[in-house]
């Protein structure tokens, strides 16, 4: 389909295209974010049944994920969950009874999702605002981009903002589930909980590689790699390094070196979204320590057909509210 998008771009026209967008998740907007995250996690978690059987996957994670993007985007409100289709289809593999059954339905719905953006475009050319749609269109390097450009460029930011931090979201309530005494221990101390999304971003490895082609021959820890070679660089494996990290496959929410994951991997191209993955993770985990007891997950989640993206799609829970 010849998308182009700044990730799988060089410098200068990554740096100048991440340049005009990334002052949406900078510091200073987070700290304006804050307050409206905080707000809506706390609505979506009140209406949560108790003591009945739920899936956590799209009553929580997708929800308050869709909710950010369509922020980001200043995307309309009530037609959000188009952005949780876009994201499921970008890498969703073709087949029958799948999300998407053929490369023809994927082109059909991304172009459906380009025609949609190129009508917020044209409308913030007009009235622009502090989101995405309007830096991209207003930016110096970004406002003569082809149309091509414009969707890879989108869906770099629906993709990086969802699947991922969704699948962060679900991984932390399935993984205090698998680790019970880490979760009591979470209970006991909120005070750990930067430490934990820290340890949860590790563990999870929301994204288990990315690809990268070598623009030159070079040596990479002993094995060749010539000009022009695609490699895999699994960030899966990275943080399972038993060199670095000890007893890896366990989450350990105290673990010194947590930090060091490479899960939002390295380098310039190293996740834009970072810190607010993590404050959306942080909140998320403050609002329910204030209001449960405990989220019990009731049976083994069923996952994303990807080899790339590390994921849920459904996590049947039971949640037990404080008694005041
Ligand atoms: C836990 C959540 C997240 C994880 C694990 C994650 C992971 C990653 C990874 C592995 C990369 C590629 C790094 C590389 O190639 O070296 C990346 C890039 C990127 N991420 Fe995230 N991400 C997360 C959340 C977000 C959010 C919330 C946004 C929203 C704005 C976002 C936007 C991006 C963008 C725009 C890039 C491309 C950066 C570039 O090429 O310069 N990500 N992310």
């Amino acid at each position: 389909m010849g998308i182009t998008t700044f990730i799988a771009q060089d410098p200068p026209e990554h740096d100048d295209q991440r340049r005009t967008v990334t002052r949406a998740v900078a510091p200073p907007n987070l700290v304006e974010m804050e307050q409206l995250i905080r707000e809506r996690t706390g609505n979506v978690l009140d209406s949560l049944p108790e003591g009945e059987t739920f899936d956590w996957v799209d009553t929580v994670s997708i929800e308050l994920t869709t909710m950010m993007l369509a922020t980001l985007f200043d995307f309309p409100f009530e037609d959000r969950r188009k952005l949780t289709r876009w994201s499921d289809i970008t890498f969703a593999i073709p087949q029958p009874g799948g999300i998407i059954e053929s490369e023809e339905q994927r082109r059909t719905e991304l172009l459906e999702c380009l025609e949609y953006f190129t009508g917020l475009w044209d409308e913030r050319l007009k009235n622009p605002g502090n989101d995405l749609v309007s830096m991209l269109a207003h930016g110096d390097d970004t406002k003569d981009i082809s149309p091509m450009n414009y969707l890879g460029n989108l869906l770099l930011l629906i993709v990086g903002g969802n699947d991922t931090t969704r699948n962060s979201m679900s991984g932390s309530v399935y993984a205090l589930n698998k680790f019970p005494e880490q979760y009591d221990k979470l209970i006991a101390n909120p005070a750990l909980i930067p430490k934990m999304v820290a340890e949860l971003i590790r563990w999870q490895t929301p994204l288990a590689y990315m690809r990268r082609t070598a623009n030159r021959d070079c040596d990479i820890g002993g094995k060749q790699i010539k000009q022009g070679d695609q490699i895999l660089m699994w960030y899966a494996s990275g943080n399972r390094d038993s060199d670095v990290f000890d007893n890896a496959d366990e989450l350990d929410i105290e673990r010194p070196n947590a930090r060091q994951h490479l899960s939002f991997g390295f380098g310039i191209h190293r996740c834009m979204g970072n810190r607010l993955a993590e404050l959306q993770l942080r909140i998320l985990w403050e609002e329910i320590l204030t209001r449960f007891e405990k989220i019990e997950v009731l049976s083994e989640p069923e996952r994303t057909f990807s080899s790339f993206v590390n994921g849920y799609t459904h996590l049947p829970v039971k949640v037990t509210r404080r008694k005041s």
